[in-house]
This record gives C-alpha cells, structure tokens and sequence, in this order.
C-alpha cells in the first residue's frame, strides 16, 4: 500500500492486491463511529465491496458483507452495526423512500453506499466519498478518500496515521 496526503486533504492510497484493499477496509474499521457515512464510486469491479468487506472484519462483524444480490442494503452486526446499500439496481429514486435512509442515519450505525448518487440528495451534507480507480497493474486500485466536513478529514487524518504505523511494521 502506498499513501498519499494532498494539500486539499484528500487521501490517495494505492493497493497492490485484493487482500490490501481487504486490509485497509480492516483498518478503517477500527476508526469508524456511528453516524459515519460513505459513498463508494467507480466501476464495477473496481473493488468497492471488497473494501466493505474489509470493514465488516475490522468491526468483528457476525458475517463478512457481500455483493447484495437482490436487497438493496444490508445490516451487519459487530462492535458498531453497518448498513451496506448497493444502489446499482435501483430502477429510481422512488424505491429509496421505503428504505427511510434519513432515519437509519440516526441511528447508532455507520453506513457504506455503492452506485449511492441517488441517495446523496437525501442524505447528510457531510460525508467521505470513496472513488475507486483501476491501476496500471492488473491487480492494482486506486482509493481516493475525498472528506466533506470535518469528521472526515479527522478520519484522514486518523487512517494516515493507522496506515503509516502499519507500513512501519509499529
Ligand atoms: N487491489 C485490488 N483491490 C480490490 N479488488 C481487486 C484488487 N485487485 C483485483 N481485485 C479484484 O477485483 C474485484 C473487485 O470486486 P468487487 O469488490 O466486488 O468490486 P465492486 O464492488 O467495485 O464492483 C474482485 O474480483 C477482486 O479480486
Ligand atoms: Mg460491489
């Protein structure tokens, strides 16, 4: 994994491999708070379950999260719940209200939105946004963590200090 803080604070990291990305998706785990929320972008394949994933396992999740077949979100269970939404079949906005987002953002939960674009408007201001990009390898991914608000440029924060103890071996 290779890190890169940029001046507007936003934080790239590079993944060399799956299991890297699994990794950092643990570490941020550790750091995550109820109310945090995460919007995940990029292609298909571009490792953004993966990472959630990763995210279960670092909260000691009951199960590890998947690819969402059919429901649109997904509650795990651990030392702090996530909700996992993947929109991608969302067919329009109207199937968003059954799901009450703003309610569940009160919750005591984080919360982490693949494909989220359409649940953005109804959502809270501030927020990380996540773009995945494929590499110039082929197992190779591009994370950047791009923070609206406070919290999320702490968590940043946090994770380049997590990540920098890591690469250090500390
Ligand atoms: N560095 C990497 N990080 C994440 N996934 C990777 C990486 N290199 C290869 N892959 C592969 O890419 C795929 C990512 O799938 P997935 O996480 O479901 O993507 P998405 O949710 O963005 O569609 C997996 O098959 C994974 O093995
Ligand atoms: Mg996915």
């Amino acid at each position: 994994m290779r890190i890169r803080k940029e001046p507007d604070e936003t934080l790239m990291i590079w993944s060399d491999s799956p299991a890297e990305t699994e990794e950092l998706g643990k570490i941020l785990g550790g750091i995550l708070q109820p109310g945090d929320l995460f919007f995940l972008s990029g292609d298909l394949g571009s490792g953004k379950t993966l990472f959630v994933r990763g995210v279960t396992l670092g909260l000691a999740s009951t199960e590890a999260a998947t690819s969402p077949t059919f429901a649109l979100i997904h509650r795990y269970e651990g030392k702090l719940p996530l909700y996992h939404l993947d929109l991608y079949r969302l067919s329009s906005a109207a199937e968003l209200i059954p799901l009450d987002l703003e309610e569940l953002c009160q919750e005591e939960a984080a919360m982490m939105i693949e494909w989220g674009e359409p649940a953005k408007e109804v959502l809270a201001s501030t927020y990380m946004e996540v773009v995945f990009t494929r590499g110039e390898e082929e197992e190779q991914r591009v994370l950047t963590f791009h923070p609206e608000g406070e919290r999320y440029r702490q968590i940043n924060h946090l994770l380049g200090v997590e990540l920098e103890k890591t690469a250090t071996g500390k």
